[in-house]
């Protein structure tokens, strides 16, 4: 670009998939990006493990940094892209170190954010510098500025997402091939959607970090992690997708945030009509509901290189063009505290319920008899196939009942020698037919 506008200087610390396609992007489209910032945006410095690493990008000219924390005291440098990863260790030690100097951080990441988030939006606050983090949540979707921006007149009613495209790809391709969870995990990983260790993914935890922030922008709250319920995708088994199916739905793992009640990631049945049902693979997906706008559904890639950096280079864009705004869309010091909001899982809802029974007289008597001890009225019932003495699987589902009566009932199932597994049990979610 010609023009005499000062350009932008920028160090990405972090050369993995994100970082590499950032850096990529930001020096073989620099010419395309000057026009869309109103000034070049020029990468003056990287970090990472490893230098030898063929990144498909010419570093040349470009400062190489082994000890990260040393991009974060150049003076000339004003915005520290953090690529590296973790709610603890380097990543937070450089994003408060460039906080403290002034540098606008931008980051993708959700465990930080998630953990360390009202601290550093203080930091930022407190130096004029701005904390930018669209990547974090649901890759590609521009989740964060839809709230934080495009619906900030609104009062936010509801947020529900599927924002985790490893365990999306696993539960449709469950329903797809009637394959196991151990198997299709392993393709997952082979496919390089899932890590070597896919627990974070799996146990629901990368999404309820997207979560966390979600709830945070949406209810004008401090991000807090702790305030989560989460559960993940290891007990579903195939056969829960025949039976759900025949019952009309579709199981799928999502984010719910409502004013008021705990954020939760719960393994759910959908209708499958609504439009996170139809979500499939290794999308992600987010529904926005509030007043006066009723919803927005957004979906797109929640993952990978091309996807992440496109919101990266979003929240450069903003920085140079001085929309950078407040991290959480308000003042640090108008957020509430989450923990202040009552810990429940929130109204009662139905159930469907799984049990693995021995296939003889009097089980359902004994299993419905517990479930009128506890007040728990069944809507439905289905049990296929025949295995006289041997185990076969009895599917419930429940009227509208609280989470707390139906695992006392169940637990109380599981006690019984006719049980012959751990019951499965997963919320029934309706209010998505309301789009
Ligand atoms: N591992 C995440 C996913 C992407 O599968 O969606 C990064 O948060």
């Amino acid at each position: 670009m010609s023009n005499a506008k000062p350009s932008l200087k920028i160090a990405i610390a972090g050369l993995g998939v994100v970082g590499s396609e950032v850096a990529r992007q930001l020096i073989n489209r620099s010419d395309e990006l000057a026009l869309a910032a109103g000034k070049m945006i020029q990468v003056v410095a990287v970090s990472a493990r490893d230098r030898s690493v063929n990144r498909g990008v010419n570093l040349d000219g470009i400062d190489w940094y082994d000890e990260t924390h040393k991009m974060a005291e150049r003076d000339d440098i004003d915005i520290i892209v953090e690529m590296i990863g973790g709610s603890e260790g380097v990543a937070v030690d450089l994003a408060r170190a460039a906080l403290r100097s002034g540098k606008h951080v931008i980051t993708a990441n959700k465990a930080m954010i998630a953990h360390h988030g009202a601290e550093l939006a203080q930091l930022a606050e407190a130096n004029d510098a701005h904390l930018l983090f669209e990547s974090a949540v649901a890759g590609g979707i521009p989740a964060v500025k839809t709230l934080r921006e495009g619906l900030a007149g609104n009062k936010i009613t509801r947020v529900a997402g599927i924002l985790n495209g490893t365990c999306n790809y696993i539960l449709s391709t469950m329903e797809t091939t009637g394959r196991g969870f151990e198997e299709v995990l392993a393709d997952a990983q082979r496919f390089g959607y899932a890590e070597a260790e896919p627990s974070f993914d799996i146990d629901g935890i990368d999404a309820a970090h997207k979560l966390t922030i979600l709830a945070a922008i949406a209810f004008g709250q401090k991000p807090d992690f702790s305030a989560v319920s989460i559960q993940g995708i290891r007990d579903v088994s195939s056969v829960d997708f025949t039976y759900a199916n025949q019952l009309g739905f579709r199981i799928k793992l999502v984010g719910v945030a409502e004013p008021g009640l705990m954020p939760r990631m719960e393994t759910c049945l959908l209708p499958l009509d609504s439009q996170l049902a139809k979500v499939n693979g290794v999308l992600n997906a987010v529904e926005f509901h509030g007043e006066p706008v009723g919803s927005v559904l957004a979906v797109g890639p929640g993952a990978g290189g091309c996807a992440t950096s496109s919101a990266v280079l979003s929240d450069l864009i903003d920085i140079a063009a001085g929309r950078g705004g407040l991290p959480f869309g308000r003042s640090i010091n108008t957020l509430a505290d989450a923990t202040a909001v009552e810990n429940c899982a929130g109204p009662d809802k139905p159930f469907y319920v799984r049990l693995m029974v021995v296939d003889q007289p009097g089980v359902l008597a004994t299993l419905t008899g517990i479930l009128q001890k506890h007040s728990i009225s069944i809507e439905g019932l289905l049990q296929q196939g025949r295995a006289p003495g041997n185990a076969v699987a009895l599917v419930m589902t429940t009227h509208e009942t609280s989470v707390v009566k139906l695992g006392i009932a169940l637990d109380e199932m599981e006690k019984l020698p006719i049980v012959k597994a751990k019951p499965v049990a997963m919320p029934i979610m309706l209010a998505d037919k309301e789009m």
